[in-house]
């Protein structure tokens, strides 16, 4: 098979990286990738948005099989798009089509699918700039912290937690009247604040039978003992050890049956991977959101430990057979540290040169923004790389992937030293 892989993140790494260890495939193209993918795959410099260079691509390399990895895409409709054209429609496309995408797309399109269907969430009211004042009214029955929810993509900035009331209303004037998201927060979704401790589960769905992966949870904050701003996330480990038998059933039963039923009693075609974030209340679990993707850094930790052949999966969910396919998990833990550039979630510069990379021997290093230059491994974004490493423990994997980065460096290279600190 004749596979392409959407993204130029760690986890796009990850994927090819997996995907290169499959004798079923026999030609790997990356679009765009990075330094990382380069040396497995085959770059290719297009957008994964211009969906046109990407049919050309697909068509001119005569690929069988689209993984997409970031959202953007299928919320646009990339998988709709290969299904209504004659010369893209037998492609197996790994992602949901654009109706469900809105799973991720929409925060009130996914706590209407969570209502309908029973899925335990925070209680919630949607407003727009014609009903401001109800949800004004709405925020003064609620108790402090407020959450405040873009409704649309805002690159995961969208999500507002205040203490104050009056902070709470000017966010939300700020939000729906001033754009602050733009189109983004043109409606916004209030919900009851959560107290608990998140984790992140992943379900492959064909849209008729699903299984579910390892477990994980990441580290969004940048700062050390989660203070600071929000990232894309800074670490992750696998498997989360308060993901007990007894808790993963509750989330079997209550969480992924219903979202997988709910779907299909939608008429919402899925097949791909659908993330659920969770927080663990007092032992019972509720959906924070979905994404209709993988996680990032999540995917550096739960590929490693994905015993199957993932070309066979992905053929499985094409074909709708992944009943017949039988999960097998590695026992090990898998951590993954994420260094990343100084200053990032804010201003960072770019350009500086990553040099130990040959040095390191116990740790997979997943390249994100990282670009070969002239033989040089330079940095061009803000998360740069993901050190991820096994251990029979989590604590031994962390060691092993700080030992790594110690042989790693770059100017003003940063990194969370307390990743699975709370665990
Ligand atoms: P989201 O983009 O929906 O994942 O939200 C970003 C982050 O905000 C989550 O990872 C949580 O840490 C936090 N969050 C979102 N919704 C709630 C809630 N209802 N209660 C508490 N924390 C929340
Ligand atoms: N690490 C969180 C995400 O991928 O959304």
């Amino acid at each position: 098979m004749r596979i392409l892989i959407l993204g130029s993140g760690g986890r796009e790494h990850a994927f090819a990286w997996k995907i290169n260890q499959s004798n079923h495939c026999t030609r790997l193209f990356v679009a765009p990738g990075n330094s990382g993918t380069s040396t497995i795959a085959e770059n290719i410099n297009i957008s994964i948005t211009d969906f046109e260079a990407i049919k050309s691509l697909v068509i001119d390399q005569n690929i069988d099989m689209v993984i997409v990895g970031p959202e953007d895409p299928l919320v646009l409709g990339i998988h709709d798009f290969f299904l209504n054209d004659p010369q893209l429609k037998n492609v197996a496309v790994i992602g949901p089509e654009k109706a469900a995408a809105q799973l991720e797309g929409s925060k009130e399109f996914a706590k209407a699918f969570m209502m309908r269907h029973n899925i335990p969430t925070a209680a919630y009211q949607a407003f727009h700039k014609n009903n401001i004042e109800e949800g004004y009214a709405f925020l003064e029955t609620l108790k402090p912290p407020y959450v405040l929810k873009a409704d649309g993509l805002a690159a995961g900035k969208g999500v507002l937690i205040l203490n104050e009331l009056s902070e709470a209303k000017s966010e939300l004037k700020k939000m729906l009247l001033d754009a602050k998201f733009g189109e983004a927060s043109s409606k916004v979704v209030i919900e009851e604040f959560l107290d608990g401790i998140e984790l992140s589960c992943f379900v492959l769905t064909d849209g008729e039978n699903y299984k579910i992966l390892p477990t994980a949870k990441d580290y969004k904050r940048i700062g050390e003992g989660d203070t600071g701003l929000n990232t894309g996330g800074m670490g992750a480990v696998s498997p989360v050890p308060f993901a007990n038998n007894i808790l993963m059933q509750k989330v079997e039963e209550r969480i992924v049956k219903p979202t997988v039923e709910g779907l299909k009693k939608d008429n919402l075609p899925y097949k791909g991977f659908i993330f659920i974030g969770l927080i663990n209340v007092r032992n019972e679990p509720k959906v924070i959101e979905y994404n209709v993707r993988m996680g990032d850094p999540e995917t550096e930790v739960v590929l490693p430990r994905l015993k199957n052949d993932l070309v066979e999966i992905f053929q499985a969910i094409h074909q709708q057979t992944l009943d017949e396919i039988s999960i097998e998990i590695d026992s090990r833990a898998a951590t993954t540290v994420m260094l990343v550039s100084g200053g990032y979630p804010e201003a960072y510069e770019k350009g500086k040169e990553i040099k130990g990379i040959d040095d390191v021997e116990d740790s997979i290093l997943f390249h994100a923004g990282a670009n070969l230059v002239d033989g040089k491994v330079l940095t061009t974004g803000g998360r740069v790389m993901a050190i991820t490493s096994y251990g029979d423990t989590y604590k031994e994997a962390i060691k092993k992937s700080y030992q790594s980065i110690s042989k790693l460096c770059f100017d003003k290279m940063y990194f969370r030293k307390d990743i699975g600190f709370d665990l």
